[in-house]
C-alpha cells in the first residue's frame, strides 16, 4: 500500500488530470445540457490529456464518468436526462495516467437551487475537509470515518454506510476501504506513502439507500437529496498532499 516516488509523480499526474477535468466540465453544467453530453466532454478531455477514463467499462460500467442527480446518491449513469434549475449534480470522474489512478467526485449546482440543497452541499464538502483534516502517519483509518461522521450527525445529515473510500494506484480501488463513519484510534494505521480517496456520501434525510433496476445507480431510500465529495490524497511525511486539486 505504500506507493514509491516515482509511482506517486504519475498519481500525482492523473490526479491532476482528474481535477483538470473537473475544472473543464463545470462551465457546461447548467440547465439544459443532458448528462451524456457532459460525459462526452469529459471523455475527450481525458483522452486529450493522454489518459483514459478509468470508469469506462470498469466492472462493465458503460461511461466515461457517473453523473448522479438530486436523489441519485453515486453511480448514477450518463443518459438523455436534460438537467434542469434547482438540481444538483455529483460527478464522479476517474482518469488513468501511464498506468496509474485519480478519482475525485463532487456536487454542482445547477442554476439557482433551493436553500436546504445549499446547506447539504456546503456541508457535505466541509464533511469531506474534516475527514482530510485528522491525516497523517500513525492516524488510523478509523480516525477519518469519526471525523466525518461527527461532522455529518452535528449537522443532521444522513451517512451514506454502504459505500466506501479506498486505497488508488494501479487499480482504481486498492486496500485499505475507507469508511465514512468510525471509532477513534481504530483500523489500520496511516503511513507516509500511502494514497487514498475519501468520499462522504451525506443525505439530506435518511442514510438508507437502494440500488436501481440498472444494477448501478444507488438512490436514497426517501428521494432526498444527497452529494458526494471525494478527493485522492496522499500521506506524506507530516500530513497530506491532495492529488485531485481543482
Ligand atoms: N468513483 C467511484 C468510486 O469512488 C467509482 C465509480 S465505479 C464505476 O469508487 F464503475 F462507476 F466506475
Ligand atoms: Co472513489
Amino acid at each position: 500500500m505504500i506507493k514509491s516516488s516515482e509511482e506517486i509523480e504519475l498519481l500525482r499526474i492523473a490526479g491532476q488530470i482528474v481535477g483538470d477535468t473537473h475544472n473543464y466540465l463545470k462551465q457546461f453544467i447548467k440547465p439544459g445540457i443532458t448528462t451524456k453530453e457532459l460525459d462526452k466532454l469529459a471523455y475527450d478531455y481525458i483522452i486529450s490529456r493522454d489518459a483514459t477514463p478509468s470508469f469506462l467499462n470498469y466492472e462493465g460500467y458503460p461511461a466515461s464518468i457517473c453523473t448522479s442527480v438530486n436523489e441519485e446518491v453515486v453511480h448514477g449513469i450518463p443518459s438523455n436526462r436534460v438537467l434542469q434549475d434547482g438540481d444538483i449534480i455529483s460527478i464522479d470522474i476517474g482518469a488513468c495516467y501511464k498506468g496509474y489512478h485519480g478519482d475525485s467526485a463532487w456536487s454542482y449546482p445547477v442554476g439557482n437551487i433551493s436553500e436546504e440543497k445549499k446547506y447539504l452541499l456546503e456541508h457535505t464538502e466541509q464533511s469531506l475537509y474534516e475527514g482530510l483534516s485528522v491525516i497523517k502517519p500513525g492516524m488510523k483509518i478509523g480516525d477519518i470515518g469519526y471525523a466525518v461522521e461527527k461532522y455529518a450527525l452535528d449537522h443532521k445529515l444522513g451517512v451514506v454506510k454502504e459505500l466506501v473510500g479506498h486505497g488508488v494506484g494501479k487499480h482504481l480501488h486498492e486496500s485499505p476501504d475507507v469508511p465514512n463513519y468510525g471509532k477513534k484510534n481504530t483500523g489500520m494505521t496511516l503511513r507516509k506513502g500511502m494514497v487514498i480517496a475519501v468520499e462522504p456520501m451525506l443525505n439530506l434525510g435518511t442514510a438508507d439507500i437502494y440500488i436501481l433496476d440498472d444494477d448501478w445507480t444507488i438512490i436514497t431510500a426517501d428521494d432526498k437529496p444527497s452529494a458526494h465529495f471525494e478527493h485522492t490524497i496522499v500521506v506524506t511525511k507530516d500530513g497530506y498532499e491532495i492529488l485531485t486539486k481543482r
